[in-house]
């Protein structure tokens, strides 16, 4: 009877739509292509996690499951709950703590009903109603999956009926529950500015390891949400149970991962709780933010293919679209620039060959004239003296030489000199009461305020107003919130971090109602803020103000890892001591943009860029778009390969960078290409030649089987640093 009960609920839940009601023992699968994650709800009403994995042939197998581990009890005080509630029975971490209004400060959750919807496109979403029994508090757990992709999404909504303000002092987004033998590898990623993306990978040991951050916004500039989990061993590209995650929220984040003494992992992520405890009143509903996770059981390349293909479909502000090469001013000018000078670099963008030209930092102000880094933030007006005829006679410039005009904004920001601060110094996120800390010379703007909200909404809409055929926006964020109080919110101070980037999403939602389509680069004084959360917003992202390729060879790597190579902006510019063709070889694994001055460039180096770019025009629908490889990493080699290949099958590229300059190093053996079709023929030819030079590989024609099998030599050597191959399907 417990079986047909089991399979009638699985047949149910399989058909979507209706309300469920509770049964014993009732098991609520969700499944993606390959993976199922497994709830179960017990005889006393817990939601609990039974199975994250493989997806199972006979999904009336998943009720049995349980009863072959051995089970947290009432012995043990060790419980798996899919999401789990403090100040009950609950011992471990929990994923949602409250205080109620009497001061209670223990949760129950039982389950209510569930439903799944199907959104089409292989999208389901089941939302499972979860109450209190001793307090109105109700707590909605959603689950999306994404077929094709093998994605998952997980968030909760909370809201209450009790009397005034419940306190939420713990709100997660995701609690899962690995269960394994104590064999769990964490890779994680930290840095700083220009240092961004440094991986570490420990095993990890019973007890929880928290990576968070506090930093309000510029969140990631220490570590972000992206993380990786493998069982028995350190993730590898090509084979073993990997599982990527993250949170898609540009604000303080929490990553709690625990062994507890059963030996199961716990992943709880969410909006972190310091000092982020969040009054929740009556009838309000809070939404926290979405987790996401993928489960590959191929290793890692497995789990990068399947972001990539989530990301560019949903999460990539026009993900399947085309990108526009740049030439940017930020290190040819810095704030050194006048009409005049910006004209001339117009007219280079056009001369190199690129599709649009991005004017930076130092445009505006006029009280207090931005010159330098430490004013004028909050003042969007064109700087007279620098731009008499405005932004407007530069979008002419730019259109009169047939390529587009883009511009540099920080809209959240605001300088303490300047005239918006002067008016508006409640609009400042500071403790009045002490004295201000400056992070990079300036402030944030308090976007928990409507007004504010206002105020940054329109400095983007006064520009497009102004100047319909602006083109692009690079929206930067470079400090820190210290000091953090807000003049708005009153008693409510605790709500601060996440109520501002509830306001952040908020403005960038209005702006992508109006203009939806523009390109906007997310950045953060490099890669401070790279995360699912915004990039719904924007085309691309920023990775690092670290622009030396060899540098970049190990930042664009790491983010290659949770990020698709259509997103990365990556610009040539004179850090490092490259020459023109290893600096342009590595900016064209991503989205290619140019930050030189075109005129210092010798006759050589002017014919290569220009060569270069239209080579990426042949090749950049592959990099956007295709299945990116990560072939030889930098990490442990003299040399770094990676290569995309086309959906189609029909083009491939391999990117080989020498990353050691010592003696006699070089690719002393073939590199073998991967996602080839192996009956196919292809001809492997070298690009990105420099003008006068003799190419390192001679053309030549080989099958998809030798090269997946054999490979190839681009001979990379000292003193050919980097070798671009193409390969064409005959
Ligand atoms: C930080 C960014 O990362 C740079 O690219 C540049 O735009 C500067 N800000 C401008 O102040």
């Amino acid at each position: 009877m417990k079986d047909i009960r089991q399979s009638l609920a699985s047949i149910l839940f399989l058909v979507g739509g209706g309300l469920l009601p509770a049964t014993a023992q009732q098991i609520i699968p969700i499944s993606t292509k390959n993976n199922a994650l497994v709830l179960q709800v017990n005889a006393d009403k817990e939601l609990n996690t039974i199975y994250l994995g493989k997806k199972l042939a006979n999904e009336s197998e998943y009720a049995a499951i349980a009863s072959q581990y051995r089970q947290g009890s009432d012995y043990t005080g060790i419980y798996n709950s899919a999401y789990t509630p403090a100040g009950s029975k609950n011992l471990l971490e929990p994923a949602i703590a409250i205080i109620h209004t009497d001061g209670n400060t223990s949760t129950d959750l039982h389950y209510v009903s569930h439903k799944t919807s199907a959104a089409g496109n292989g999208i389901s979403q089941t939302e499972i109603i979860l109450k209190d029994p001793a307090y109105p508090v109700e707590v909605h757990l959603f689950v999306k999956s994404y077929e094709a992709q093998d994605v998952i999404e997980q968030w909760t909504t909370i809201s209450h009926k009790e009397k005034g303000n419940i306190t939420l002092n713990k709100y997660a987004s995701a609690n899962l529950y690995l269960k394994g033998q104590n064999d769990f590898w964490l890779n994680q990623h930290y840095g700083d500015w220009a240092a961004e993306m440094k991986p570490e990978e420990v095993r990890l040991t019973h007890g929880i390891k928290t990576i968070d951050s506090k930093l309000g916004s510029r969140t990631n500039m220490f570590q972000p949400s992206s993380f990786m989990i493998s069982l028995h061993k350190p993730a590898t590209e090509d084979e073993g149970d990997v599982l990527m995650g993250g949170l898609e929220w540009s604000g303080n984040f929490r990553n709690d991962f625990e062994v507890d003494p059963l030996n199961n992992l716990r992943i709880l992520s969410g909006i972190n709780n310091f000092n982020g405890a969040y009054k929740l009143k009556k009838d309000e509903v809070f939404t926290t933010p979405k987790f996401w996770f993928t489960l590959s059981h191929e290793g890692k390349t497995k789990a990068s293919h399947n972001l990539h293909n989530w990301a560019r479909e949903y999460k990539i502000l026009d993900g399947k679209g085309d990108r526009l090469t740049l030439l940017n001013n930020w290190e040819a000018t810095y704030f050194d620039f006048d009409e005049a000078k910006l004209k001339t670099l117009i007219s280079d963008s056009k001369k190199l060959g690129v599709d649009l030209f991005l004017l930076d930092d130092g445009w505006f102000g006029n009280k207090h004239p931005r010159n330098a880094d430490n004013s004028s933030l909050g003042d969007w007006e064109e700087n007279k003296k620098k731009l008499p005829n405005g932004i407007a006679s530069l979008v002419k410039t730019a259109k009169d030489n047939q390529v587009k005009f883009g511009i540099w904004l920080e809209p959240e920001m605001v300088s303490p000199a300047s005239e918006l601060y002067e008016k508006h110094p409640d609009w400042v996120i500071k403790e009045k009461n002490r004295p201000e800390y400056y992070f990079r010379n300036q402030l944030v703007l308090d976007l928990s305020n409507p007004k504010v909200q206002d105020f940054v909404y329109s400095v983007v809409d006064n520009l497009f107003t102004k100047n319909p055929e602006l083109a692009y926006i690079k929206w930067d964020c470079n400090a820190v919130i210290y000091n953090a109080h807000s003049s708005y919110l009153g008693a409510n101070q605790s709500n601060l971090y996440t109520d501002y980037v509830k306001g952040l999403y908020s403005v960038l939602e209005r702006i992508r109602k109006k203009y939806p389509t523009v390109p906007m680069m997310l950045c953060s004084g490099g890669g401070g803020r790279v995360d699912y959360g915004a990039l719904p917003y924007f085309t691309e992202y920023w990775p690092s103000d670290n622009t030396d390729p060899l540098e970049r060879i190990f930042i664009q790597w790491e983010y290659s890892n949770f990020y698709p190579a259509l997103a990365s902006g990556n610009h040539v510019t004179d850090w490092g001591k490259q020459s023109i063709k290893y600096r342009t070889d590595v900016a064209m694994m991503g989205k290619l943009g140019f930050d030189i001055v075109v005129s210092h460039l010798n006759e050589n180096d002017l014919k290569f860029c220009q060569e270069a770019l239209k080579n990426y025009g042949t090749l950049n629908k592959t990099i956007w778009q295709g299945d990116q490889y990560r072939l030889q990493s930098p990490w442990d080699n003299d040399a770094a390969a990676v290569s995309y290949v086309s959906k189609d099958g029909s083009q491939s590229v391999l990117f080989t960078y020498m990353v050691n300059n010592r003696y006699n190093t070089g690719t002393l053996t073939p590199i073998k290409l991967k996602g080839l079709e192996g009956n196919t023929k292809y001809k492997v030819e070298e690009i990105n030649v420099y003008p006068g030079k003799k190419a390192s590989f001679e053309t030549a024609e080989y099958s998809g089987d030798f090269l997946m099998n054999v490979g190839v030599n681009p001979n990379a050597t000292t003193s050919n640093t980097s070798v671009v191959l193409k390969i064409t399907r005959k």
